[in-house]
């Protein structure tokens, strides 16, 4: 096969589209390279958002990966039955939520439970909640150094953070920095921008121990900060979308060791006038929060995408006439994440041959309810 084609399924008449295709030996790629930019795999606690399926969850803990970062419970309970050592539900909870967490806590006490906290009112909750169970709840502190998304202003961090660091009914890990906001595409800007952004975190951790607070761990970044995180020796790291990278961060960061181990699979279905041609992939079948192109078709990366609805997508391309109804092609979707949550299971794709399907095992939100 050559190296262009490496996408290509053997029998793709057996293939239904619109499809989720999985190349197992990109994510095994993929995990090599995490574990090499880390410099130790103790230090990755990534995220499953972006793949929710327990084959690449196992097989990363096949690596010696051992702790994991979720957004929902459905997420979670993967983690659960994985049989993962820690689960950091990277998202403030609320009360139900919290005591889920806790009732988990008390049935699984060979795995580490933990969650984040961003405000008094939460922490006083939170610390209530676990007492009421006779139990500790494990917290991160979550800091707020530029996203603006979630997380404690750093001016007030300190304080919150010695509160924890006193509750006793809380166990205090350390502090949660996501900076999703970090994504110049040069390099070294973006090593200069986390750098920048992190400095008040580092003042941060400085005033905390004159405080006579402990910092067991610092964990940092996604995807696009995660080489210039891996360079400060001292902090844990979190990336998700590397594990099956897409075309939005490819554009952010070119020259990364991940390669696209994530395509979509869709046939064109119609040519309903001069150049214009209609694919079976429409927005229930890739993410689309982003305006058009949502993908990109290979081999008609020049084609004009000007349109989209739920199972349609229509392109403008001046070779529309070289194609015929019911040809197949492959694409790589723009944002990886939310688009992989749009199927129930994928193809796995092994030197062309298609393989068992992988289960999106927590695509649901209402998984375990
Ligand atoms: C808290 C948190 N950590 C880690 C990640 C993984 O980041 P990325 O998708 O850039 O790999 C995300 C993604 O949204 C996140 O929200």
């Amino acid at each position: 096969m050559s190296n262009k084609q490496w996408y290509r399924v053997n029998n793709e008449e057996k293939l239904m589209t619109p499809a989720l295709l999985i190349y197992p030996s990109r994510v095994k790629n993929n995990i090599e390279s995490m574990i090499s930019i880390s410099g130790n795999v103790n230090r990755l606690i990534p995220h499953v958002k972006t793949y929710k399926m327990p084959a690449i969850v196992k097989m990363q803990m096949s690596y010696g990966i051992k702790e994991f970062k979720c957004a929902t419970l459905g997420e979670l309970q993967m983690l659960i039955s994985c049989g993962v050592n820690h689960i950091l539900l990277a998202i403030q909870p609320t009360r139900e939520k919290v005591i889920r967490i806790l009732n988990f806590q008390k049935k699984y006490p060979e795995i580490t439970f933990s969650t984040l906290v961003d405000n008094l009112d939460s922490l006083v909750l939170f610390s209530n909640l676990a007492k009421s169970k006779n139990l500790k709840i494990n917290l991160w502190l979550d800091i707020n150094n530029g996203m603006n998304r979630t997380g404690i202003v750093l001016e007030y961090a300190s304080k919150l953070y010695m509160t924890l660091f006193k509750d006793h009914n809380i166990n205090i890990l350390g502090i949660h920095v996501y900076d999703g906001h970090i994504r110049p595409s040069e390099l070294q800007k973006r090593i200069e921008l986390c750098n920048k952004s992190f400095e008040p975190v580092k003042d941060l951790i400085v005033k905390i121990k004159k405080l006579g607070g402990e910092i067991p761990e610092i964990i940092t970044g996604g995807s696009p900060s995660f080489y210039p995180h891996s360079l400060n020796k001292i902090n844990r790291l979190s990336p998700g979308t590397t594990l099956l990278w897409d075309l939005g961060y490819q554009k952010i960061w070119n020259e990364s060791p991940f390669k696209h181990a994530a395509v979509l699979a869709t046939r064109l279905i119609s040519k309903p006038n001069t150049n214009i041609m209609c694919f079976d992939i429409g927005h229930k079948a890739v993410a689309s929060e982003m305006s058009l192109p949502r993908l990109e078709i290979i081999g008609l990366e020049e084609a004009l995408h000007v349109g989209q609805n739920e199972e349609h997508l229509i392109v403008e391309h001046k070779y529309a006439d070289n194609f015929k109804v019911g040809d197949l092609f492959y694409a790589i979707p723009y944002h990886i994440c939310p688009t992989v949550a749009k199927y129930s299971k994928a193809y796995t794709v092994t030197e062309g041959d298609l393989g068992p399907f992988w289960e999106i095992e927590a695509r649901d939100y209402q998984q375990g309810i």
